[in-house]
């Protein structure tokens, strides 16, 4: 476990997401109540994701799930694959739990914190099939830039923690995001991949939404850890 000292994932400066109000509907606060038992996770101790989903024929992490849309629809239409749900935003984290109710689901559990930090202090290495990284804070700035998650440490991450032949899916709304992230693991010889056409599985989320009603272009990524 790294200390908070060492750990640059406390430090406030690169944080790779907004630090927002709580505001949460009344909606969001009654699933939690009701769900958060049952489907959530406290990243508290190891979490060993065949111990989790025994019977599942694949993991896949989900980080950054804001409202959840994305997440609950792909683990509808693969209910054989156990889905790891990590957003940080309480608000999201509610959504999401009403929708496991509404449609029933049984392979998502959720965890409330940062993923890189669970990634590296709770997970096993060679654990997960995939990661799925939708629509992450494009960070636009150069000063910011840092606080954008795809970064050199995070590919080390990701490598380590994906099962040999895993992949990451990544899809952003921001073309420099997608120019930055195929320089990081595009550039790196333990990943094989690049650009790719939208699957059919990924649905569209409000976010992605609302960037093409600005007319952003959609960029889908995949890198297969070689
Ligand atoms: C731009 S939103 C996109 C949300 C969703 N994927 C979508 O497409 O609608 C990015 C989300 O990632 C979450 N996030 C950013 N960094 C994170 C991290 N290190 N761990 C967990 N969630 C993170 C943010 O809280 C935010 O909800």
């Amino acid at each position: 476990m790294s200390s908070p000292e060492k750990s640059s994932l406390y430090n406030l400066s690169n944080r790779s997401f907004r630090l927002r109000g709580t505001r949460i509907t009344e909606a969001q606060a009654k699933a939690t109540d009701l769900f958060w038992d049952e489907f959530g996770i406290l990243p508290n101790h190891p979490i060993v994701p065949s111990e989790i989903f025994p019977t599942s024929k694949q993991i896949i992490m989900e980080i950054g799930t804001g409202m959840g849309e994305a997440t609950a629809e792909i683990a509808r239409n693969f209910p054989d694959t156990g889905f790891f749900a990590l957003e940080v935003h309480r608000p999201g984290i509610g959504s999401l739990l009403a929708r496991i109710n509404e449609i029933e689901l049984t392979n998502v559990r959720l965890i409330n914190e940062d993923a890189r930090k669970v990634l590296e202090e709770n997970m096993p290495d060679q654990c997960l099939d995939a990661v799925h990284l939708y629509f992450p804070d494009p960070w636009h700035k150069k000063k910011h830039w840092k606080r954008r998650i795809v970064q050199e440490d995070f590919v080390d991450l990701i490598h380590k923690k994906l099962k040999p032949g895993g992949h990451i899916h990544i899809a952003t709304d921001w073309v420099a995001y997608a120019e930055w992230s195929q320089g990081k693991f595009g550039s790196d010889s333990r990943f094989i991949g690049g650009v790719i056409p939208k699957p059919d599985f990924r649905p569209l989320t409000r976010f992605e939404g609302k960037g093409l009603g600005k007319g952003h272009v959609v960029t889908d990524l995949k890198y297969v850890k070689a």
